[in-house]
């Protein structure tokens, strides 16, 4: 068996690659690796950058320095492929704002290449999609705690209003690349699944401001910066850890069943950022120094999935925050030396 990952040297692409290798497929890791993002976290670039590239290597991945926009490298590289994990994105709604032709090349023309790529060879296709598809609005249906935000019902599904709210580029972009999921489902029969991802963690993980926050708090943490909270800090997510987020494309070649699907936590991982700290600061055995900032326009307050539909293919994430958030920590300390903190 062979899957193709596109974005396989980003953070969630590198944990599915990672998972289907352990399951003994053959895996392809197509990835453009823009430095676009990691040249803003004051990392240091070039090490971050090849850092999952090298680990994906080391595990037998084939390793294809491509782009999504490349419509023949697309063809050229699926071909002879079972499935096709589509992680590659412009994932940032900052980064939205400022280049939004970059994200809409990115993430509509992108995706649109790789399910043509998967109409050509009849492949199944699974396209990993963002919460950010709902809008804000539910920022207010919400009451504030005393440490997160709060919503009655917990969770929320599918049939969740999409597209309400301040909307950016990428709120667009992301839903535009459903839609074209849909219709080739619909219409030019290459069935596949969009996946509305929560927030996501674990090693592997190179979080600056701009996304991946749990891991930007990690690091600086653990290099003792202060860690920039927009907001009150009380925004909550049901954060999932990357393993479990590879498994959810697992489950779903084994089970597939077209559509949409909040893939998150549930209730049982919801965590707001202020929270989040003090317990990164409970396992580091420190007291992260906070600065407070204005709240980004856009940004969601809340957002907890409510995850039946994807249990009904087999997904089931088993790693709790703590545990996971452990774990990211300990990755990180063991490999200081690939940071280049620049003490941005
Ligand atoms: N990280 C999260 O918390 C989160 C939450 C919700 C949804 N998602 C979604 O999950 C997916 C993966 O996110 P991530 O956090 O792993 O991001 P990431 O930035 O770590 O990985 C994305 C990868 O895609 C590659 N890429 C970007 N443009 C490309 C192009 N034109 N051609 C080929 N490769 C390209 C990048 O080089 C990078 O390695 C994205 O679709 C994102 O929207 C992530």
């Amino acid at each position: 068996m062979k899957v193709l990952v596109t974005g396989g040297c980003g953070f969630l692409g590198s944990h599915v690659c990672e998972l289907f290798r352990k399951e003994g497929w053959e895996v392809v890791s197509y990835d453009s690796m823009t430095k676009y993002e990691l040249a803003k976290t004051g990392y240091g670039t070039e090490k971050t950058r090849n850092f999952n590239w090298d680990y994906l290597k080391a595990l037998g991945c084939e390793m294809v320095k491509a782009d999504v926009c490349d419509e023949q490298a697309m063809k050229d590289h699926s071909s002879g492929c079972n499935f096709i994990v589509h992680t590659a994105a412009q994932p940032a709604m900052t980064i939205s704002w400022e280049d939004p032709r970059l994200d809409f090349n990115t993430n509509v023309l992108g995706t649109f290449n790789v399910l043509d790529a998967a109409r050509k060879h009849r492949i199944p296709v699974v396209n990993t999609s963002s919460i950010h598809v709902y809008g804000n609005s539910i920022n207010d249906t919400l009451k504030e705690g005393a440490t997160s935000y709060e919503r009655t019902p917990v969770a929320i599904d599918e049939k969740h209003p999409v597209m309400v709210g301040q909307l950016s580029p990428l709120h667009a972009s992301k839903m535009a690349a459903e839609h074209y999921v849909r219709t080739f489902t619909d219409m030019l029969q290459t069935p596949g699944a969009s996946f509305r991802f929560t927030g996501i963690y674990g090693p592997r993980q190179f979080g600056g401001e701009d996304h991946g926050w749990v891991a930007n708090f990690a690091i600086r943490a653990v290099f003792g910066l202060p860690l920039r909270v927009f907001g009150t800090g009380k925004q909550s997510r049901d954060i999932l850890y990357a393993g479990d987020g590879a498994q959810s494309y697992l489950a779903y070649f084994k089970n597939p069943i077209p559509g949409v699907y909040n893939i998150g936590g549930g209730p049982e991982h919801k965590i707001s950022l202020i929270e989040c700290i003090a317990m990164i600061g409970e396992i580091l055995g420190t007291k992260p120094v906070i600065e407070f900032h204005p709240e980004r326009p856009g940004d969601m307050r809340y957002f907890i999935c409510d995850i039946t539909e994807a249990r009904k293919f087999g997904f089931n994430p088993k790693v709790k925050p703590r545990e996971g958030v452990e774990k990211l920590i300990r990755w990180v300390e063991e490999n200081k030396s690939v940071f280049n903190i620049t003490g941005k």
